[in-house]
């Protein structure tokens, strides 16, 4: 739905340290894609009006992502606490008079129904909604003091004394105000704190101090992490894995080992499609309905139509196109190529930049020699062609509707239309020479053994 009086403030210049990374703390990805994208995706699943990103100078990195996912972007020129950050969207929202809604670019698994429920709880009471949540773990966490059920303030972890670290009352760090009012009052933000900080929690306060209605909206812990470490961004991924796999399961999806698999932000996997367990989706893979995964396969850049079977043990990579009821089977790697309906490529095989046409079989060991070292080069393959096993086609290469290559050639030449392509060696037998050679290879060493009696 369309929110024509909503903005939202990303906040995404906070250095990170405790990541020790040179990449920006909101670039590190859950399920292969970005925290910061996480977040922008659940605000521009409510339709704002504006979403305004504050980044850190000189994170391109960060403006470009805003770009794409459809924000705008300011620049907070020092790190000097989340209230300074939140000012830094001032200029850039003069002028608009609704809800802004404040997120942390660090907090990725948060949902479109609880950001609605957040503002909606500001709309209503027209103040300031406040997102807090019960942590099995509060450390690290600003701790909301209540009173009668009322929010008072919001101490900081550092600034908390031992009564108010044992509260588990959290703040997760998004919430809701009237704009432009809210920004007056992060002006009277001081800094008088353990981190010399400008806290965007001290706003609490100081708008209960002038009057303005304080709610606080309640949301589970699992949506509401914040990742300040590299221990706590393998927490998330696990958190969003779980969930991926569950909604994927209540649409139809069949795992055998859920626990196993490993999803991408953007994967797709149609209802009745079945996975097996230790598969893992790289970015960009669709799988459609009514195909089989089997245990252990590596895909990304990849499309699986209809009916496939896939491994065990395969690996697509980027541009992987199988038609409908295609069967790749064990150790086979598969490359930007198509392969048409009903192709089969089940054992040991390299295809790599390569159409195979219909109901095409490959046998086991056959390779497209794609590179010389310098450039890539492609291999067409037609329809109902028969390549026996371990067979090189070294691209660029051709090879004709109903064809057939002999096992163990090497083609490096077109083949027609149904001819039989033969590349390899002409096969001699000698008649009765086997007893001949194994004689004389025991005599050499009879011979050996006699030396070593000597010496
Ligand atoms: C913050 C909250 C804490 C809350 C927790 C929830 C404050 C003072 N503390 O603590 O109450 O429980 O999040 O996860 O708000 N950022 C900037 N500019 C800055 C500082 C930070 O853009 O100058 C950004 C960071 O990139 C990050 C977010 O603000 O995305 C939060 O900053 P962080 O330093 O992680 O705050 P916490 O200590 O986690
Ligand atoms: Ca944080």
């Amino acid at each position: 739905m369309k929110h024509d009086n909503l903005a939202v403030i990303v906040l995404a210049a906070g250095q990170g340290t405790r990541m020790k990374s040179a990449l920006p703390k909101v670039l590190h990805g859950i399920a292969g894609r970005p925290m910061l994208a996480h977040v922008l995706q659940a605000a521009k699943a409510l339709d704002p009006a504006r979403i305004v990103v504050v980044a850190a100078p000189g994170a391109e990195p960060v403006l470009r992502l805003s770009a794409e996912c459809g924000a705008e972007a300011v620049v907070q020129q020092r790190q000097l606490g989340t209230g300074h950050a939140v000012l830094q969207g001032e200029a850039a929202l003069a002028g608009f008079a609704g809800t802004l809604l404040v997120l942390f670019g660090d907090t990725p698994l948060l949902t479109p129904q609880t950001l609605l429920r957040l503002v909606d709880c500001a709309q209503t009471d027209a103040g300031i909604a406040a997102l807090g949540f019960r942590a099995r773990d509060p450390k690290g966490y600003g701790r909301m003091i209540t009173e009668r059920g009322t929010l008072l303030r919001i101490v900081e972890d550092k600034d908390a004394g031992d009564a108010e670290r044992k509260i588990d009352l959290c703040f997760a760090g998004m919430l809701a105000a009237p704009a432009p009012g809210i920004f007056s009052l992060l002006h009277k933000i001081g800094n008088q704190n353990v981190q010399s900080e400008f806290y965007l929690t001290d706003l609490i306060e100081i708008a209960r101090r002038h009057d303005l209605l304080v709610g606080v909206v309640e949301g589970a812990e699992a949506e509401m992490l914040g990742v300040n470490s590299r221990a706590q961004l393998a927490q998330a991924e696990a958190t969003f894995q779980s969930r991926r796999r569950a909604e994927l399961m209540d649409s139809g999806v069949a795992f055998t080992a859920p626990e196993t698999v490993f999803i991408s932000a953007d994967t797709v996997i149609e209802p009745e499609a079945s996975i097996g367990p230790y598969v893992v989706f790289g970015p960009g893979v669709t799988v459609k309905t009514g195909a089989t995964i089997l245990p252990f396969c590596h895909i990304e850049g990849a499309t699986i139509a209809q009916g496939c079977s896939v491994g065990p043990f395969a690996r697509l990579r980027p541009g992987a196109a199988l038609d409908s009821n295609v069967h790749v089977g064990n150790f086979v790697e598969i490359k930007n190529a198509r392969l048409e309906n009903g192709v089969k490529a089940n054992h040991l095989t390299y295809i790599g930049d390569a159409r195979v046409g219909e109901g095409s079989n490959i046998g086991a060991g056959t390779i497209t020699c794609n590179y010389d070292g310098a450039g890539k080069y492609f291999t067409d393959i037609g329809a109902r062609v028969f390549i026996g096993s371990d067979s090189t086609l070294v691209a660029p290469v051709k090879i004709g509707d109903g064809a057939y290559v002999a096992a163990g050639s090497t083609i490096d030449g077109n083949v027609e239309p149904d001819a039989l392509a033969l590349g390899r060696a002409r096969q001699v037998n000698k008649a009765g020479y086997a007893p001949k050679l194994k004689e004389r290879a025991l005599a050499r060493k009879a011979a050996k053994e006699a030396q070593k009696g000597k010496s």
